[in-house]
């Protein structure tokens, strides 16, 4: 299949995919029981994990691949943990251990049987954000992931999929005269331009967008650049994020483009507003269309007060034209974080503010009636931030250890499963 033919054959939503038959109660997003978190061992994961320990009572599967689940899970809690925050119980935590791209989730079949009946409400925080691939890559984690994350949401029983997605898709939006962007903005896939990452999750969320039409009931939550926090520390993980990798490419390129601003906010806040925005939805959102949500800060971070705390850190910063500060980019395009930032020039706009029309950002007001505000990162916490970015590339962080229970929740089997529902009815 041609790459054109591969994305025609991708945005088509599996026949197959339809609300069951099912005598289940229907999904309750307000106050959910059991629910499936997928890339917890993630950045903005890990944070949801705690997120939904904290402010949910809901037993919380999560769904990790690969050697060792329950101890790297519980080793990104520890990174995620807030030092300040609340003990933090994990005795409702479930390791499943699974991987999304496969049959059944990579689940034995009465595991996956067992798994969707009891789960209410999915949260797909799962996906590589691997910006140099090519779509036929990417869309493997992003795109096949979220057609099996939908098949299970369908399976026994309906549940709600929080899905979350990317301001990426909207990059190329303005080059297609569009002026503004809000939450009833359906994606085009020429918004996307021709990355690899921005299209999968252009594709991902048309896929959602038909699920909905189907009767499925869908949340999508498009976040863009993800901030470390400034009450937790730098989790070693964060050498493959984005914003380090943008505050590395800053300081090898010694210049930030002038008058930018880098659209985003810190995992924190993305974690809490998700988490907040969830409970809230109407216990029967079955709309033709997702609930969408956009999870940014509406005063994005100046990319001057950026530099400023970069100078203060001992690296000399330039403050360039755009152009020019393209060409000192491609100048270093060779070697270093800058060659990886050259290679995804799908997410400049959102990095530089440039060329990325308006976004409108609705629920805010309800999420500061519910105390979730963004966290604003001033000169001390940026030069902190930054330090911290810039150190974690030579030395290891030590996450601090969590608060209660340590290294208790539990790797899953069906009978686990089954256990965990009875000790619950
Ligand atoms: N970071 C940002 O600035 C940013 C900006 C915009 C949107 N987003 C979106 O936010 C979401 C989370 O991103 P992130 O920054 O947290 O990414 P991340 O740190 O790279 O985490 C990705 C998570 O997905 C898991 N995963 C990937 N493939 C999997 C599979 N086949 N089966 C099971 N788990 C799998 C990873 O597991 P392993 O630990 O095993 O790799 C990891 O837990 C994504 O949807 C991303 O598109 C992020």
């Amino acid at each position: 299949m041609n790459s054109d033919d591969l994305l025609a054959h991708d945005m088509v939503l599996d026949e197959e995919i339809r609300v069951p038959d099912s005598t289940a109660p229907p999904p309750t997003p307000r106050v959910p029981q059991e629910v499936l978190l997928t890339g917890a061992t993630g950045y903005l994961g890990g944070r949801m994990c705690r997120t939904l320990l904290e402010r949910t009572s809901a037993t919380v599967y999560c769904l990790v691949r690969g050697a060792r689940p329950h101890a790297r899970l519980v080793e990104r809690l520890e990174a995620a943990h807030d030092p300040q925050g609340p003990d933090l119980d994990i005795s409702r935590l479930v390791t499943v251990p699974g991987d999304f791209t496969r049959q059944r989730l990579g689940l034995d079949p009465d595991v996956y049987d067992e798994l969707a009946s009891r789960v209410e409400s999915v949260y797909h925080c799962g996906a590589s954000i691997d910006l140099g691939d090519p779509y036929r890559v990417i869309r493997v984690p992003n795109v096949v992931g979220v057609t099996q994350m939908l098949r299970f949401a369908t399976h026994r029983r309906l549940k709600f999929l929080h899905h979350t997605s990317s301001f990426a898709i909207f990059v190329a939006a303005a080059g297609c005269g569009v002026q503004a962007i809000d939450e009833t903005t359906r994606p085009a896939i020429a918004y996307a331009g021709p990355g690899g990452y921005a299209r999968s999750k252009s594709v991902a969320e048309h896929l959602l967008y038909q699920a909905a039409e189907r009767g499925l009931p869908t949340a999508i939550y498009r976040v863009a650049v993800l901030a470390p926090d400034p009450d937790s520390p730098v989790p070693p993980s964060a050498a493959a994020q984005l914003f380090a990798t943008y505050v590395r490419a800053l300081t090898q390129v010694g210049a930030v483009p002038e008058g930018g601003e880098m659209v985003g906010c810190t995992v924190g806040y993305a974690s809490r507003a998700i988490t907040e925005l969830s409970v809230q939805l109407p216990a029967e959102p079955f709309a033709a269309a997702p609930s969408v949500h956009h999870v940014i800060d509406p005063s994005p971070l100046a990319l001057e007060d950026l530099a400023r705390a970069l100078r203060s850190t001992g690296h000399p910063i330039a403050s360039l034209a755009p152009e020019q500060w393209l060409e000192r980019l491609a100048a270093h395009r060779s070697r270093g974080p800058a060659r990886r930032l050259a290679a995804m020039p799908d997410i400049w706009p959102l990095l530089t503010g440039a060329f990325f029309p308006p976004i409108h950002v609705g629920g805010l007001q309800r999420l500061a009636a519910a105390g979730v505000a963004p966290t604003s990162l001033d000169h001390d916490t940026l030069t902190r931030i930054t330090h911290d970015t810039l150190g974690s590339e030579t030395s290891q962080s030590n996450p601090k250890e969590l608060h209660g229970r340590r290294r208790t929740g539990a790797v899953c089997s069906t009978e686990q499963i089954s256990e965990k529902s009875r000790d619950q009815s």
